[in-house]
């Protein structure tokens, strides 16, 4: 057996303390799916979306990859035939363990993608107006805000002072520790925006034009040709902490099978596609993914 194609899901950073998309309910955190994951949302409320992956991102700092991801990390390590982690996580616990062959098939929240120029960034802190506050607890004097209706209708984005500000989280030498708090402009003077401070593109400089680097619903799913190449070529085929629900990652088990690979599936739970797999391990991934890895490494 050389070739390896494994898909996580959700499941494998549940012991992290990463939540999970589908509970019993099938809220996330208090909101529908829908209304924080489709382009549609973006576009109705891009505040909550961004406060919501603001979240999500800061969420990072404070969690730790586990045994699963560093089981994963080992076998990325010592096996010498073809491997592909696929991961629908937009976590970065992957490669904080140390996978190397690894996708994002459902994007990063630790990259921007700047709307007006197309180009996509690593990306750290927050994206939206929210956050800002946070550093911000004085009102400056000289600064106005925007409410999202009227930025929505006013020409500029941003407001303008003739003096830099000062004030606290605030500086007069261009960009600030807070991404984008202020802006040198090529004639010297200093812009400030409060609404979209924090979100300006690395590459065109575009303010408020930064999305989450997150594949949403209706969008389609990076590295798709290369997934596909590589479910059809591999021998074993392993599902790790995903509920199947979601196309087209929930298909791969069906592409791997009729292609010859033998399939496994490792989840807490038997997933909405059990029924495809030729085993299913049942427990939790923090024990079951070390114990598989040793196995395929001993093998
Ligand atoms: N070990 C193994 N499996 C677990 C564990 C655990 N410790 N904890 C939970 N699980 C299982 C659950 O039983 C469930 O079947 O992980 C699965 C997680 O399923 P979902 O929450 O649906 O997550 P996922 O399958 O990754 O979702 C797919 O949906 O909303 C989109 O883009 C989002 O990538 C996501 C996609």
């Amino acid at each position: 057996m050389r070739n390896i194609v494994v898909l996580t899901g959700a499941g494998v950073s549940a012991e992290s303390g990463v939540a999970t998309f589908r509970g019993p309910d099938g809220l996330w955190e208090g909101h529908r799916v829908e209304d924080v994951a489709t382009p549609h949302a973006f576009e109705r409320d891009p505040a909550l979306v961004h406060a919501f992956y603001d979240a999500r991102r800061a969420k990072l700092g404070t969690v730790e990859p586990n045994g699963a991801h560093a089981a994963l990390a080992r076998l990325d390590a010592e096996w010498p035939g073809e491997l592909l982690i696929v991961t629908q996580n937009v976590d970065d616990l992957h490669e904080r363990a140390g996978t190397k062959r690894l996708l994002h098939m459902h994007g990063e929240l630790k990259k921007g993608w700047c709307l007006a120029c197309g180009e996509r960034f690593p990306w750290d802190g927050p994206m939206g107006e929210n956050s800002l506050n946070a550093v911000r607890p004085e009102p400056v004097e000289g600064l106005s805000f925007f409410s999202n209706e009227q930025r929505k209708s006013s020409p500029s984005t941003m407001t303008k002072t003739d003096h830099p500000p000062d004030g606290p989280g605030l500086s007069s030498s261009g960009r600030t520790d807070v991404r984008g708090t202020s802006v040198r402009t090529s004639s010297g003077r200093t812009e400030v925006g409060i609404c979209e401070a924090v979100n300006i593109c690395p590459s065109c400089n575009a303010v408020g034009r930064v999305r989450p680097d997150i594949v949403w619903f209706g969008e389609m799913p990076y590295a798709m040709e290369r997934i596909d190449e590589a479910l059809m070529r591999c021998d074993l085929f392993v599902s790790i902490g995903t509920s199947g629900a979601v196309y087209p990652a929930a298909g791969f088990v069906q592409t791997a099978r009729y292609c010859g690979a033998h399939c496994v599936e490792i989840n807490l739970e038997p997933s909405l596609g059990s029924y495809f797999f030729h085993e299913s391990r049942i427990g939790k991934a923090g024990e079951l993914v070390p114990q598989w890895v040793d196995e395929v490494l001993a093998a």
